[in-house]
């Protein structure tokens, strides 16, 4: 199965979970994929796991960072596609949570989730949307907590961004079509990732059988179940899928 040949795509939070997951199975299938992250460590190892992943070391937090990143993936993917230096596929999976009360939440922490989970996927679509230049295909991960709010714990601020990106698929897919690039959204349920690690900790055990009670499947999804939908929206075989938000969430939201 090699559907992305030749094809580059990159992935914000290559790294870890969900977006290394992804990182894989495309690089499987062909890709040349460009994963940013944050951690050395966690790159190394996503970068360890096919010879078609490369690395990209970027604090997306931080704006001068994301500049740096930006031209890091134009001259990768020059390097890539010697001459002719086109990208195919963007992934925006990297995310930060802070888990308070509405009350409670402290600027700095709205601000991070706001540049990390919206910002610097937004910033980094547009540096190479100049690339993706025969078409392609983006795909941003969002949350169920988008839809029905995330209460056990509490993180409105984290609703809200990933409200955000449910908002800018849609605006996206509208305005991108005619350049043939689709715009899709994944809507995760729990995924058992470095994210929600906590969570499957002993001291979380209520809130979790709370939690997988109203999950019909009564089970928690993996980062490589998330990743074949990720490939699937990116791959030709979604070739008219475009403005879509897909739930990824064991039937959560038929609850
Ligand atoms: N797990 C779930 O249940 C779940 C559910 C719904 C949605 N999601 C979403 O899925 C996406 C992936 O999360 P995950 O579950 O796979 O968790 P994860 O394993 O913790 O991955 C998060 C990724 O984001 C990157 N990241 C975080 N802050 C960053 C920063 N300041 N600069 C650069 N990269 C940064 C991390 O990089 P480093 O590792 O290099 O620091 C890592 O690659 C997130 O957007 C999350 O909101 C997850």
């Amino acid at each position: 199965m090699a559907d992305f040949d030749g094809k580059i795509v990159v992935i914000t939070g290559g790294s870890s979970g969900i977006g290394r997951a992804s990182a894989v199975e495309l690089a499987k299938r062909g890709a040349f994929v460009i994963a940013i992250g944050r951690n050395p460590a966690h790159l190394r190892e996503a970068a360890a796991l096919h010879k078609n992943i490369y690395a990209v070391k970027a604090d997306l937090s931080n704006e001068s960072a994301i500049e740096d990143a930006k031209n890091e993936i134009l001259k990768l993917a020059k390097h890539f596609g010697s001459l002719d230096s086109k990208i195919y596929g963007f992934v925006h999976s990297a995310g930060v949570i802070y888990t308070e009360p509405f009350e409670s939440f402290r600027k700095h922490e709205l601000e991070e989730m706001f540049r990390v989970n919206v910002l610097s996927g937004f910033e980094i679509f547009r540096a190479i949307l100049p690339l993706m230049r025969s078409g392609g295909s983006a795909v941003f991960v969002s949350s169920i907590d988008a839809f029905f709010g995330a209460t056990d714990p509490p993180s409105s601020g984290y609703a809200l961004t990933k409200g955000a990106l449910v908002s800018l698929t849609s605006a996206l897919a509208s305005e991108l079509g005619e350049k043939n690039i689709r715009v899709n959204a994944v809507i995760p349920g729990l995924i058992r990732t470095a994210m929600t690690e906590d969570f499957f900790s002993d001291e979380f055990t209520a809130q979790r059988k709370r939690f997988l009670s109203r999950v019909p499947l009564h089970r928690a999804g993996s980062a490589d179940e998330v990743a074949k939908l990720v490939a699937f929206l990116l791959s030709e075989d979604a070739s008219y899928i475009s403005g879509d938000a897909i739930f990824i969430d064991g039937g959560y939201h038929a609850r």
